[in-house]
């Protein structure tokens, strides 16, 4: 079973409401977008393409961390670094200055799903599981919260993820490799210590590196618990046209795209079911439709 997919995505001009420094290397961002824009859903992302003269030609995908709706306007909130020549041009905007964003893109979180939510993030994929923190709280879910990074100054939004979760009676647990904050070690090993306090079945939702959500999707198979990760990929379209952003898919993956081809006679249109498209068919994946042995 998949997440829920995308409906309809727009491509529209945004205004920079607000730029901030958020702490470690880390900047939020507000983007005003038309009020007709779609609200989305935690896990989904947009595409940002700067206004010419731009360093950058490509448009680049970024999960969407909050969304505020306003009478004229809608607000998406972005956590982000500034590691290379487009997040850095990102970086130096002025409120008011324009952005093109194209969205809302790919497939959420499954966050309707029975069982207990727990929300797990890696350093700055601690973004779209602000947004799964809201949506849960509106639902009037409580969720536990895994929050792991290197050291303490990389657990950025620690305190927006507190405020949202202990809303709605939830808890936060941390780690960090170095002990400085939390558990000293991985949030795998917070899972192992916290699974058997909760109620089965886990449902899982991460974001982070890959080699922390390939821990995960191990330790969800082992345990019998379900995962949604967020992956990510070198995007140039997001919409499925460029095919430039696969993930390798699982046996059972490849066999379930197959029968459906045959079923509806229509395999051939289906393209390569040894690959799945990161943002279409993504960025949230359920565990075990991914090949783990091939994720880069
Ligand atoms: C679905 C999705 C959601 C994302 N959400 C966020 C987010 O919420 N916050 C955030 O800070 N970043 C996010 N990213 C990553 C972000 O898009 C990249 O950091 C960005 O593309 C780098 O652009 P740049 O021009 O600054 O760097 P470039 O000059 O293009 O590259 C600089 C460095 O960043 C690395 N890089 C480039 N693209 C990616 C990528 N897609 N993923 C990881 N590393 C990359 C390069 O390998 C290089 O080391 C997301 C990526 C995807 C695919
Ligand atoms: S980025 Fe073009 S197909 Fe995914």
């Amino acid at each position: 079973m998949s997440a829920p997919a995308a409906r309809t995505w727009r491509q529209c001009d945004a205004r920079v409401r607000a730029q901030r420094h958020f702490g470690g290397d880390f900047h939020w961002l507000d983007l005003d977008v038309p009020p007709d824009f779609e609200t989305p859903e935690a896990g989904q992302f947009v595409q940002l393409l700067l206004e010419p003269p731009s360093p950058v030609l490509l448009p680049r995908p970024m999960s969407i961390a909050g969304a505020v709706r306003r009478a004229r306007s809608l607000t998406l909130g972005f956590l982000y670094a500034p590691v290379g020549t487009g997040t850095r041009a990102l970086a130096a905007l002025e409120p008011g200055s324009r952005v093109r964003v194209t969205g809302p893109l790919g497939r959420g979180y499954p966050l309707g799903r029975p069982g207990t939510p727990v929300l797990v993030a890696g350093g700055r994929g601690v973004a779209p599981l602000l947004m799964a923190a809201d949506a849960l709280a509106r639902q009037r879910r409580s969720a536990e919260f895994v929050f792991g990074a290197r050291t303490r100054s990389l657990l950025v939004g620690l305190d927006e993820a507190r405020t949202r979760i202990v809303k709605r009676g939830g808890r936060l647990h941390l780690a960090t490799d170095d002990g400085s904050r939390g558990l000293r070690g991985n949030v795998v090993q917070v899972l192992e210590r916290l699974a058997p306090r909760l109620a089965a079945p886990l449902v899982i939702h991460a974001c982070g590196p890959h080699a922390m959500l390939s821990a995960i999707a191990r330790w969800a198979t082992a345990h019998g618990a379900e995962a949604w990760l967020a992956m990510e990929s070198v995007m140039a379209c997001g919409t499925g046209v460029c095919r430039g952003c696969p993930l390798p898919c699982s046996a059972q993956a490849r066999e379930r795209v197959l029968a459906a081809g045959a079923a509806s006679g229509a395999a051939a249109l289906r393209g390569n079911p040894e690959w799945a498209m990161c943002c279409t068919d993504g960025p949230v994946f359920e565990a075990r439709d991914l090949d783990w042995e091939r994720v880069e």
